[in-house]
């Protein structure tokens, strides 16, 4: 009995959806196409972008105006759901699709 148990929360954490992981996952797919190195998560610029959401949230605004992030670069997305459920899955899509749409306007 233990012995599930443990194994069902370890499938569990397996599984968990991770907006950063696949974020990263679908920028790094493109890389390995388009041949350039792959990116890896730095939790110091991770921290920033937290701060920097939580700030545009908080003030319901899309703005590249935090204090944070000065010095970075820095793409935004928005979205929302009417019943107040965000569907991370699609967001996370959106997001990147929107982003990597615009390589066509650089070399
Ligand atoms: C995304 O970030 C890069 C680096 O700051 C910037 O050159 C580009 O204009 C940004 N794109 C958008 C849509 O904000
Ligand atoms: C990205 O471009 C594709 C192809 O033009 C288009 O179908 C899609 O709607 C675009 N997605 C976003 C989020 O801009």
């Amino acid at each position: 009995m233990k012995t599930i148990l443990v194994l069902s929360c370890l499938i569990a954490v397996c599984t968990a959806y991770s907006v950063q992981e696949d974020m990263l996952e679908r920028h790094n797919k493109d890389r390995r196409r388009h041949k350039v190195g792959a990116l890896v998560t730095s939790s110091k610029l991770v921290g920033i972008s937290q701060t920097c959401a939580n700030r545009n949230a908080k003030r319901n605004k899309n703005a590249h105006d935090c204090p944070a992030s000065k010095g970075y670069g820095e793409n935004l997305s928005w979205s929302y759901d009417s019943k107040g459920v965000p569907d991370e899955k699609a967001a996370v899509k959106t997001a990147y699709t929107g982003w990597y749409n615009e390589s066509k306007d650089y070399n």
